[in-house]
């Protein structure tokens, strides 16, 4: 059974998912990752050559890669929730975590690496408002109120175990 961290761009998916992965001594991967190293370009220089449609294919792509794994930490853009057959493949293989981290302490996160969010706090207030609905029908548990990333990954750890 896979562990599967969602949520917003800054909530910590992969910081978390890297304690975790130390905890339970599982292995890491990201989603974000398998995409830059499958197209050999980072995510702002995919979004500026080919926008965010040829983007989310390729986010497809990992997702169903991801879902094949086993006992792996599995963590994902902000947006994966966005395409239902990407949680109906991750949700098959393995438990949905969703990080809701405070918004206030998202905004203070650096987003310059993100081209959906970047400078504009609006853009991620606007993204927070149109996701969080998803971000919670797709959690099999919702993980907030833990203010460090070392709280929220004790608190899967003790759920999944
Ligand atoms: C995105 C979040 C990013 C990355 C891409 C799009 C989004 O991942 O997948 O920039 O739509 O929320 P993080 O959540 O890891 O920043």
């Amino acid at each position: 059974m896979n562990l599967v961290l969602i949520g917003m761009p800054g909530s910590g998916k992969s910081t978390v998912g890297k304690i975790l992965s130390r905890m339970l001594c599982m292995p890491l991967v990201d989603t974000d990752a398998m995409v830059e190293a499958a197209a050999g370009e980072t995510i702002p220089e995919l979004f500026a050559r080919e926008g965010e449609a040829a983007f989310r294919d390729r986010e497809t792509a990992a997702a169903r890669q991801a879902a094949e794994l086993d006992n792996t930490v599995i963590a994902t853009g902000g947006g994966i929730i966005l395409q239902p057959e990407n949680m109906a493949a991750l949700s098959a293989t393995g438990l949905i975590f969703f990080r809701d981290r405070a918004l206030e302490d998202i905004l203070g996160e650096d987003h310059m690496g993100r081209p959906l969010v970047g400078k504009d706090p609006d853009k991620l207030r606007i993204l927070y408002t149109q996701r969080i609905e998803l971000y919670q029908k797709y959690a099999q548990y919702t993980i907030s109120h833990t203010k460090t990333a070392e709280e929220a990954a004790a608190r899967i750890a003790a759920l999944y175990r």
